[in-house]
């Protein structure tokens, strides 16, 4: 009688011991590390490009060059970009350049990048200097 309970007791233990180890159950929570990459993943087309917008051509203020300055100047990325900076006519002339060459913007006719650069130095001029300019709570 004395050995049934003690093989009956045994085994409950070891059952227990053997399911607290989790040698009972599947691998539930056990740390499965990732595959490793075989191939680097195909190069993303949009990388670096900026993100899509919805702008139309009211969200650039109203003045002589808007309608060209828009359709010349959104087709990349929105007004946002355009409307954060406060540049002279030269610096609008470098960033346009740079669009070009850096973006590859698509090649501009000469009086029409003259009304664009018009039409950016009177709208987007640089900032006034002195106190407050560059506090963002003062916009
Ligand atoms: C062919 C595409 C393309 C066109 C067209 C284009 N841009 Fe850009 N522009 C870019 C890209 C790309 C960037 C970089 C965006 C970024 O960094 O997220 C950029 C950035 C800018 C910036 C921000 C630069 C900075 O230093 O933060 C300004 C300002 C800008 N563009 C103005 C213009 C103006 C003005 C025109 C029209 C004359 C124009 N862009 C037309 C592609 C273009």
């Amino acid at each position: 009688m004395t050995h049934v309970v003690v093989i009956t007791l045994t085994t409950t233990f070891l059952l227990l011991a053997l399911d607290r180890a989790g040698g009972l159950r599947d691998n539930q929570n056990v740390y499965v590390p990732p595959a490793p990459k075989v191939a680097a993943p195909p190069a993303d087309p949009d990388k670096g490009k900026p993100p899509p917008h919805n702008d139309t051509v009211d969200d650039f203020p109203d003045g002589k060059g808007r309608e060209i300055a828009f359709y010349t100047c959104t087709a990349c990325h929105g007004v946002a970009l355009i409307k954060a900076q406060g540049l002279t006519r030269d610096l609008w002339d470098s960033t346009f350049d740079l669009m070009l060459e850096k973006h590859r913007m698509p090649p501009v006719k000469a009086e029409d990048r003259a009304e664009i650069l018009d039409y950016l130095a009177e709208q987007f001029p640089p900032r006034r200097k002195g106190r407050g300019s560059d506090n963002p709570f003062l916009k």
